[in-house]
């Protein structure tokens, strides 16, 4: 396993945050090179994706549930090098994600939906940003995309809520109900803390 200098920690939330953009002092999550956004909609696998979550087109649901898991796996080298060189990441959405949304749909086990994703690197930290699924339903452009109906959304959640109890996994949860300022505040807070504890430990391998 290799060294690296700095972390890995991403923030996760049942539904988009309204693409609002949340800074850490000169660091804006939304625009920094450092942010790895899932699904990263570039790829030809997100392209993929991005058509199903639009509506463009229909997915068979192991089918989609790889192809999000696909999509991270294709970044992974990027993201090993980037820690190798000493550059903290933060990941807009990942394995958990991949796990809540799918397991939400009938017959999806987390043991199953978690299998595609065994071995990604680690988070130090995953912050979840918690917001009940009414409260989301007013942010920007709610309701679009495939997923975004609040009786999903309370299933994701309580999936959400089902991997925190992994106690290997360090979770925090953040009240994404306050104002942007108290919110950018707490991860601030917590990203401090997990960078200088991260430094030179291993990249971890998640659910390994
Ligand atoms: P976004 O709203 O953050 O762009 O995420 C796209 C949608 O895809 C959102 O409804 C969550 C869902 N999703 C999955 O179902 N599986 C995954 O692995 C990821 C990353 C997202």
């Amino acid at each position: 396993m290799s060294l690296r200098y700095n972390c890995l920690f991403l923030v996760d939330s049942v539904a988009a945050l309204g693409g609002t953009p949340i800074c850490m002092d000169d660091v804006c999550i939304f625009c920094t090179e450092d942010f790895f956004c899932y699904t990263d909609r570039a790829t030809k696998i997100g392209q993929l994706i991005s058509s199903y979550l639009e509506k463009k087109s229909n997915l068979e649901d192991h089918t989609v549930h790889l192809l999000f898991s696909a999509n991270r796996w294709e970044m992974v080298p990027l993201m090993k090098q980037k820690l190798e060189q000493g550059i903290s990441l933060v990941v807009d959405r990942y394995a958990f994600s991949g796990v809540a949304f799918t397991s939400a749909k009938p017959g999806f086990s987390l043991e199953w939906c978690m299998n595609p994703d065994m071995g990604l690197p680690k988070p130090d930290l995953v912050i979840f940003l918690q917001l009940n699924p009414s409260m989301a339903a007013n942010r920007g452009e709610y309701g679009i995309e495939r997923y975004e109906t609040s009786a999903f959304q309370r299933t994701v959640q309580q999936r959400f809520e089902e991997l925190m109890q992994d106690s290997s996994v360090n979770w925090k949860v953040i009240d994404a109900a306050r104002t942007i300022e108290e919110v950018h505040n707490d991860i601030k807070l917590l990203s401090e803390d997990i960078i200088s504890l991260a430094e030179n430990q291993p990249v971890g391998e998640l659910w390994r």
